[in-house]
């Protein structure tokens, strides 16, 4: 009877621990993937953190096949900055990802071939372009445009990566960046507070009209992490699963390079070293 069962109501983190769960793909196993997977320590408003996770992947795994960069928040009411001196929603969509990602690259490397690094965009990517100059947003900072600018982040190093990967003669390892669909989660959780109220409500109302459920929502993601039928495609953007031409700031010549070397700047990197050499230096940065 309902009024008869209890939930776990314990806070405990599993940092450090490895949980093996047999049976994860679906029932009881998959909620209980679920609920101690967000007791993990990933938090992308921290580059310590972000380190922390990578060593402790790489200690604890064997291999790395898939990356999937999916993280992150929208419409963050006002502007603030990292305890790393980035804006906040850069950090948590494209920074800490771009880290992350460079990070666990020599594993997925030796783990090769069949590998893909997946980042989740959004069709916002067309809202506003990316202002080189001031990447954190200090002059001119507005809480869709942070969003807009980190998912054009995604598209940009998600090309780049693709191409730094062949210039360096890395094989076995594709990129793909793509849009889920519009989904009603908790993306928006802070719309009314940096909007106006109701937004929320209305942003609801509206995925409503035309939108798919998390499970639909997740297949684009799914095709691009796992699909046979696109194994040789690396560094596009995909929606709806199956490829498709991102808006026009997205496919500006020189954009996905000058985010490249804007982002290892924010990272302490020098971009004019080959990638081979940034690898190295992200690496020791970790110890
Ligand atoms: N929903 C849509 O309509 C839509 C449309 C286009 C693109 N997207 C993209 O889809 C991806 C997933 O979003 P969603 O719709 O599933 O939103 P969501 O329900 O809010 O999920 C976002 C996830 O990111 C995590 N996250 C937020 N801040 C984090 C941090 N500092 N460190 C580590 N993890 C953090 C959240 O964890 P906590 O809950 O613990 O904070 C949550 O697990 C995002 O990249 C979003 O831009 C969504």
């Amino acid at each position: 009877m309902w009024f008869l069962n209890k939930i776990c109501t314990s806070k405990v983190r599993l940092e450090g621990k490895t949980v093996v769960i047999t049976g994860a793909n679906s029932g009881i196993g998959k909620e209980t993937a679920r609920d101690l997977y967000a007791r993990d320590s990933l938090d992308l408003c921290s580059l310590k953190s972000v380190r922390d996770c990578a060593k402790n992947l790489l200690t604890n795994e064997a291999a790395i096949h898939i990356l999937i960069n999916n993280a992150g928040i929208a419409a963050y009411p006002s502007y603030e900055k990292t305890q790393d001196g980035n804006e906040i929603t850069l950090q948590v969509n494209h920074l800490g990802h771009f880290l992350l990602t460079l990070l666990l690259l020599p594993k997925m490397q030796k783990s090769s071939p069949n590998c893909r690094i997946v980042n989740v965009s959004s069709l916002a990517h067309f809202m506003t372009d990316i202002d080189f100059d001031d990447i954190n947003l200090e002059r001119s900072y507005g809480p869709i445009r942070s969003y807009a600018q980190s998912k054009l982040a995604n598209i940009l190093f998600t090309k780049e990566l693709a191409r730094k990967l062949k210039e360096a003669d890395i094989h076995g390892i594709n990129t793909y960046s793509l849009h889920p669909g519009m989904i009603p989660t908790r993306l928006f959780r802070y719309g009314d507070r940096a909007l106006f109220p109701g937004f929320t409500f209305c942003c609801n109302m509206f995925t409503h009209l035309f939108y798919k459920n998390a499970e639909q929502g997740a297949q684009t993601t799914i095709y691009c992490s796992v699909d046979e039928k696109i194994a040789n495609e690396t560094g596009l953007y995909y929606s709806n699963c199956g490829v498709t031409t991102p808006y026009r700031k997205a496919n500006k010549h020189q954009y996905p390079k000058k985010l490249w070397n804007v982002s290892c700047l924010l990272l302490h990197l020098d971009p004019e070293k080959d990638f081979t050499t940034i690898l190295e230096t992200v690496s020791r940065q970790m110890n």
